[in-house]
């Protein structure tokens, strides 16, 4: 975790740093595990295209999040597969993928999206493989890639974590900001296209609540209110 330099001492002149609590102390501090990091390495040359990579990194962050309140499911199957799940956007075309995903799609290029999906659990199984891997775990993880957009139900609560963190992503600040360039749209459209695609599709209450609050820090940073502090210096940005 980045860490800024600053000034030991407080507004009170008092130091408080022996009262800050270590990282295994606090309640949804992640870092990525040596299994994960490793895959990660493998699928990383896969993710280059569009923001796939950043878009990874995201939902794999709210994916530990989720199976932190969902802790039935299983993290060995959720976290390979959300790590891997958009490797198949390598095989597509950067323009037939826009096509593919724009607001206005009519259906013609859903081949591409197939495509990633079939293409996705193919690179995922070699790299899964390359990183040792149980063969079941492999087959499990590749069954939720192969899917995870086009098929509307869910397989498992494994799958349902997995399909979840990839749609809360979009109201991440990461999605919104990713979103109005590639379609065209300013912030508070791009809020609005992505809010309505990152709620009613969801599975599970946990994911609903997180995709809520993400909503919230969006609409009160779009507000007057907040572009009146900002105007008025009261705020950075
Ligand atoms: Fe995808
Ligand atoms: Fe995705």
């Amino acid at each position: 975790m980045k860490n800024v330099s600053r000034s030991p001492i407080n507004l009170l002149g008092r130091k408080v740093s022996h009262l800050i609590p270590a990282f295994d102390d606090v309640p949804g501090i992640i870092s990525m595990g040596e299994r994960d990091t490793l895959i990660w390495q493998l699928a990383q040359p896969y993710l280059r295209t569009r923001d796939n990579d950043a878009h990874t990194l995201y939902s794999y962050g709210i994916a530990r999040q989720l199976l932190r309140r969902l802790p039935e499911a299983h993290e060995h199957i959720v976290l390979p597969a959300i790590i891997l799940h958009d490797t198949g956007w390598s095989t597509v075309d950067e323009s037939d993928a826009i096509q593919a995903i724009a607001p206005d799609r009519d259906g013609s290029y859903s081949w591409a999206v197939f495509q990633h999906e079939k293409e996705g659990a193919r690179i995922a199984r070699e790299i899964l493989t390359e990183a040792g891997i149980p063969a079941t775990d492999i087959d499990e993880i590749c069954e939720i890639i192969d899917g995870h957009d086009t098929r509307l139900t869910a397989l498992s609560l494994n799958d349902k974590l997995v399909k979840d963190s990839d749609k809360v992503w979009r109201v991440s600040p990461h999605g919104i900001d990713v979103a109005m360039p590639r379609f065209g749209l300013d912030r508070e459209e791009s809020v609005r296209i992505n809010g309505y695609r990152a709620y009613d599709d969801l599975f599970t209450d946990e994911a609903k609540s997180m995709s809520l609050a993400l909503m919230a820090v969006e609409c009160m940073d779009l507000s007057p209110q907040m572009y009146k502090l900002r105007s008025i210096g009261r705020l950075n940005g």
